[in-house]
C-alpha cells in the first residue's frame, strides 16, 4: 500500500478515492497516508462498496464525535449503515447509552483500576521474566498479546486456561488478510465461537453467580428491568472487541518505537518517571482507532455534503497528528506538556477502559525496560501492519543476555 490513494473521480463535487481501510500495509503506511490526506483535503469520499465519507480535518473529527445527535452510534461500521447486530454500549445513543455508562462506570473507574495494579504488575513481570533470557522473540505473541488478554479474562471472571482459545479467536476475527480468509469463513466461525462461548458463560452465572464483572452486571436493572441475556451478550461481544486488541497494539507500537529510537529508550530506562508521558505520546503518534458514525440529518462536515443515513469515517490519527494542534506533531516528545490527544476518542463514547488501558501500558513499558533495557529490531523483517486497526503483525526483537 502506498501513501497515495488511487483517485476515483468526484462524488457530489468532492474528491473520491478507492480507499479501503481494511487493507494492511507496510509499517506506518496508514498513519503516513492520513497525514498526506489531511494535508491536502478536509474530507473525501471512499468509493468502496456503497461508499462513505471520510473526514480528514482534525477539529471536525473531534466535533463530530461529540455531536451524537447528528452523528449516531446506531452504526459504527463504515461499510454497514444498517447492521443487524448490536454492541453495548458502543452502538447505543443517549439516553440509554448514558444509563449503561453510569452502571459500568464504577467497574472501570480510576479507583477500581488502581486497586488491581499489584496484580497487573505481577502478571506483566512474570511474562517478561519467562522470555527475558531468550535473547529475542516475537514480542507481540510472547508478551504484548498475552498480558492484557490475561488481565481482561481475570476481570471478566473467565478461566485462564481458555487463554490460547481467546488468542486464536482474536487472530481469526481481527487479523486475517483477504488472502488468508478470502470467503470470510474463518472470521465467521471465530465470531460464532466467541458468541457461543459468552452465551455459555452467561448461562453459568445465571445458575450460580460469582465475584466477577459478568455476574455483577446481571444484577443491574435498566428502567426497573433486569438486563436480559441478549443485552448481556451484546455487552460481552463489545468488551471482547474493545478490550482485546487495543492494548496489545499499543504495547507493540511502544516496543517498536523504543527499539527504533535508542536515545529515547535510554532516557526512559534512566528515568522511569518519563514513562507516563511516553505512553501518551505513543497513543497519540501511532493512533490506530478509526471510528465511524451514521448521519441522522443532512449535514456538511470536512467539506463533505453528507445526506441523512450515510456513514462518516472519523480517523483519530488526523486529530492526533495535526500540526495545527501539536508542535512537531509527528514526533514522540518525552517532555510534551499538551495532553489533549483523542486516542481514546471524544464525546459520550470516549473509551470506558481508558484508565485500565493506561495502567496496563505504563506497567508494560516500565516492567519491560526494567528487565530488558537494551534491545533492537531483528534485522531482515518486512514489518507490516494490519488494516482496520493498525497493529503491527509480527515484531521480532533481539537483545543480549540480561544480568
Ligand atoms: C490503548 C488501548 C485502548 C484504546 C486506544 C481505546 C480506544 C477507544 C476508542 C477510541 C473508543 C471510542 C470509539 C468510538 O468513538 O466509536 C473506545 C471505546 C470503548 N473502549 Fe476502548 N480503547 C482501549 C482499551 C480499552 C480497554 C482495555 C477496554 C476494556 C477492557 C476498553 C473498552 C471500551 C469500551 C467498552 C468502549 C465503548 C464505550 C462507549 O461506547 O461508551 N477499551 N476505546
Amino acid at each position: 500500500m502506498s501513501a497515495t490513494l488511487e483517485p476515483d473521480g468526484t462524488h457530489a463535487g468532492v474528491p473520491a478515492y478507492h480507499f479501503d481501510n481494511r487493507l494492511g500495509g507496510p509499517v506506518l503506511s496508514h498513519q503516513h497516508r492520513w497525514d498526506e490526506m489531511a494535508r491536502t483535503h478536509s474530507g473525501f469520499r471512499s468509493t468502496i462498496a456503497r461508499g462513505y465519507w471520510v473526514v480528514t480535518e482534525g477539529e471536525a473529527v473531534q466535533k463530530a464525535l461529540q455531536d451524537w445527535r447528528t452523528f449516531s452510534n446506531t452504526s459504527v461500521t463504515a461499510l454497514e449503515p444498517n447492521p443487524r447486530f448490536l454492541w453495548i454500549p458502543e452502538m447505543l445513543d443517549p439516553p440509554l447509552h448514558t444509563t449503561w455508562r453510569r452502571l459500568l462506570g464504577s467497574a472501570f473507574s480510576p479507583k477500581t483500576v488502581a486497586a488491581r495494579e499489584p496484580e497487573i504488575r505481577q502478571v506483566a513481570s512474570a511474562l517478561i521474566d519467562e522470555l527475558k533470557d531468550s535473547g529475542g522473540t516475537d514480542v507481540l505473541d510472547a508478551f504484548a498479546r498475552r498480558f492484557p488478554t490475561l488481565i481482561f479474562m481475570r476481570l471478566m471472571g473467565l478461566p485462564e486456561e481458555d487463554l490460547p482459545r481467546f488468542l486464536d479467536w482474536v487472530h481469526d476475527l481481527l487479523h486475517l488478510s483477504y488472502g488468508e480468509d478470502p470467503d470470510g469463513n474463518r472470521q465467521m466461525s471465530a465470531m460464532n465461537a466467541v458468541s457461543d462461548y459468552f452465551e455459555e458463560q452467561i448461562a453459568l452465572r445465571r445458575e450460580s453467580p460469582r465475584d466477577d464483572l459478568l455476574s455483577r452486571a446481571m444484577t443491574w436493572t435498566i428502567d426497573g428491568e433486569p438486563i436480559g441475556d441478549r443485552d448481556m451478550h451484546a455487552f460481552c461481544i463489545l468488551l471482547f472487541q474493545a478490550g482485546f486488541d487495543t492494548v496489545p497494539i499499543s504495547i507493540g507500537w511502544a516496543l517498536y518505537h523504543f527499539a527504533a529510537h535508542p536515545d529515547q529508550r535510554k532516557a526512559i530506562v534512566a528515568n522511569p518517571s518519563l514513562v507516563a508521558t511516553a505512553v501518551e505520546e505513543i497513543l497519540r503518534v501511532y493512533s490506530f482507532v478509526v471510528p465511524a458514525r451514521k448521519a441522522m440529518r443532512d449535514v456538511e462536515i470536512g467539506g463533505c455534503p453528507v445526506t441523512a443515513g450515510e456513514m462518516v469515517m472519523l480517523p483519530l490519527a488526523v486529530t492526533n497528528r495535526d500540526p495545527g494542534r501539536f508542535d512537531d506533531a509527528l514526533e514522540v516528545d518525552l517532555h510534551r506538556k499538551a495532553t489533549n490527544h483523542i486516542a481514546f476518542g471524544s464525546g459520550p463514547h470516549r473509551c470506558l477502559g481508558s484508565h485500565l488501558a493506561r495502567l496496563e501500558l505504563n506497567v508494560a513499558v516500565e516492567e519491560w525496560h526494567r528487565r530488558v533495557p537494551d534491545y533492537r529490531i531483528t534485522p531482515g523483517q518486512d514489518l507490516e501492519q494490519h488494516g482496520n486497526m493498525y497493529g503491527i503483525k509480527q515484531l521480532r526483537l533481539e537483545w543480549g543476555q540480561t544480568p
